[in-house]
C-alpha cells in the first residue's frame, strides 16, 4: 500500500447525481482505485455556497456516501470521508487564503456562471470554493486528481497555489495532475447539447439521474434532442448525435468506430433506444444497490466515522507542517 501514488478526488452532495457524475467521475474512481490509494470526499462544505436546506443535505449526504459503494468505492480499501468531519480542510483554506489574489478567484468560469444562476446570494464562499477545493487535494498529497472536463480550472489553481506555497516556504505540497477521463469527459444536456448535463437544469428532460427507472431513462432518450440529417456520426455539426454516441460508448465499453459501424444505416429512433437502455443497465444495478445501503444508515455512520479517523491522520500531517513553515507556533501538548 506504502508505495503506491495517491489519488484525490470528492463530489458534492447537492442533490440528485447525474450520469455526467457517473460517467465523468464515479466510474473513474472504481477503475483507479486499483492502483492508487483513493481517497474520496463528501464535499459538504462546498455544498452550502448555495443555499440548502438544511434536511435536505443530511439525506443527499447519506445518498452521495451509498452512492460511492454503490458504484464500487471500497471503504475498506481506499479512505470515503466527509469533508466537515475533517476540521483540517477549513484550516488549510484559510492559510491558502492568503497567497491567493481575488482577481484569480473573480475569473473563474464556474463563479462566473453561479453567480449568474443565484444572484440573490454571491457569496465569499462562492468565491472561495476553488481554495478550499485546493485544501482537499493538497492535505493529502495527491498525486492524481480524477475530475470532469468543468474542474479543469479548478484543478489548475490547486496546482498554482501548490507551486506558490513550496516556492515561497520551501517543498511542503505534491504538486497535483488532474486525471480526466478521454470518453465521457464532458457529458451534454440531453434537451440542449450546447450545455453541459447537469442537475440544475431546469429541464428535467436535459438530464439522466441516478434515480431515474428504466422507463424513465428511455423516456428522455427517446425526447433527446438531435441534429438535422440521419447519419449517425460524431461531427463537430452534429452535436446532439455526438453526445449520444459518447454516452453510448461510455456505458458499453466500445469505440466510436465500433458503435458508429453499429448503426450504420439505422434510424434516430432505433438509435435513441439503444442507448437509452444500455444506460439503464449499468444505472439500475446501482440504483438498487444505493437505495439497499440506505436502509442501513449505522453501516454509513460506521463507514464515514473510520474514513474520516483515517483521513484526519493524513490531514494533520500536512497542515502541522504548513503551520510550522508560515511560522506558527507549534502547541504544546
Ligand atoms: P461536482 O459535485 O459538481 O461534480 C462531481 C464530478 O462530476 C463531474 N461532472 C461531470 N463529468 C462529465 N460530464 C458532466 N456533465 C459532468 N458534471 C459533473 C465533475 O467534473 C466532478 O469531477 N468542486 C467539485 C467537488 C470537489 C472536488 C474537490 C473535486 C470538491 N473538492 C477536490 C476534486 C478534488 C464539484 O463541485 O464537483
Amino acid at each position: 500500500m506504502e508505495d503506491k501514488k495517491r489519488l484525490f478526488s470528492a463530489i458534492q452532495p447537492s442533490g440528485i447525481l447525474t450520469l455526467g457524475n457517473y460517467l465523468g467521475a464515479l466510474r473513474n474512481f472504481r477503475l483507479l482505485q486499483e492502483d492508487y490509494d483513493g481517497i474520496f470526499s463528501v464535499a459538504d462544505l462546498h455544498t452550502l455556497t448555495v443555499r440548502q436546506e438544511p434536511a435536505d443535505l443530511r439525506k443527499n449526504t447519506y445518498e452521495l456516501t451509498a452512492l460511492y459503494i454503490a458504484c464500487g468505492i471500497d471503504p475498506e480499501r481506499s479512505v470515503l470521508f466527509l469533508q466537515s468531519h475533517v476540521a483540517a480542510h477549513a484550516e488549510l483554506t484559510w492559510i491558502l487564503n492568503t497567497i491567493c489574489y481575488p482577481g484569480e478567484l473573480s475569473r473563474m468560469t464556474q463563479f462566473k456562471e453561479k453567480s449568474r444562476a443565484h444572484e440573490d446570494n454571491i457569496n465569499v464562499g462562492l468565491m472561495d470554493y476553488p481554495v478550499l477545493m485546493a485544501s482537499d487535494i493538497l492535505l493529502y498529497q495527491a498525486d492524481l486528481v480524477p475530475v470532469g472536463a468543468d474542474q479543469k480550472q479548478h484543478l489548475e489553481l490547486a496546482r498554482d497555489l501548490a507551486v506558490r506555497f513550496n516556492n515561497r516556504f520551501g517543498e511542503t505540497f505534491t504538486v497535483p495532475e488532474a486525471y480526466i477521463g478521454k470518453t465521457a469527459a464532458r457529458i451534454m444536456s440531453l434537451a440542449d447539447p450546447s450545455k453541459k448535463m447537469s442537475k440544475s437544469d431546469a429541464n428535467f428532460n436535459g438530464f439522466i439521474s441516478i434515480d431515474d427507472d428504466k422507463d424513465a431513462v428511455i423516456r428522455k432518450f427517446k425526447r433527446a434532442v438531435t441534429d438535422s440529417g440521419s447519419e449517425i456520426v460524431s461531427r463537430e455539426d452534429k452535436p446532439g448525435i455526438s453526445n449520444l454516441l459518447n454516452i453510448y460508448c461510455a456505458v458499453t465499453g466500445k469505440t466510436l468506430s465500433e458503435a458508429e459501424k453499429e448503426f450504420q444505416g439505422k434510424g434516430y429512433g432505433d438509435f435513441k433506444l439503444k442507448v437509452g437502455e444500455a444506460v439503464a443497465e449499468v444505472i439500475d444495478p446501482i440504483r438498487q444497490e444505493k437505495n439497499r445501503l440506505l436502509q442501513n444508515k449505522d453501516y454509513l455512520d460506521d463507514v464515514l466515522k473510520t474514513g474520516a479517523e483515517r483521513a484526519e491522520r493524513i490531514a494533520y500531517k500536512t497542515l502541522n507542517k504548513v503551520y510550522k513553515k508560515v511560522g506558527l507556533l507549534q502547541r504544546k501538548r
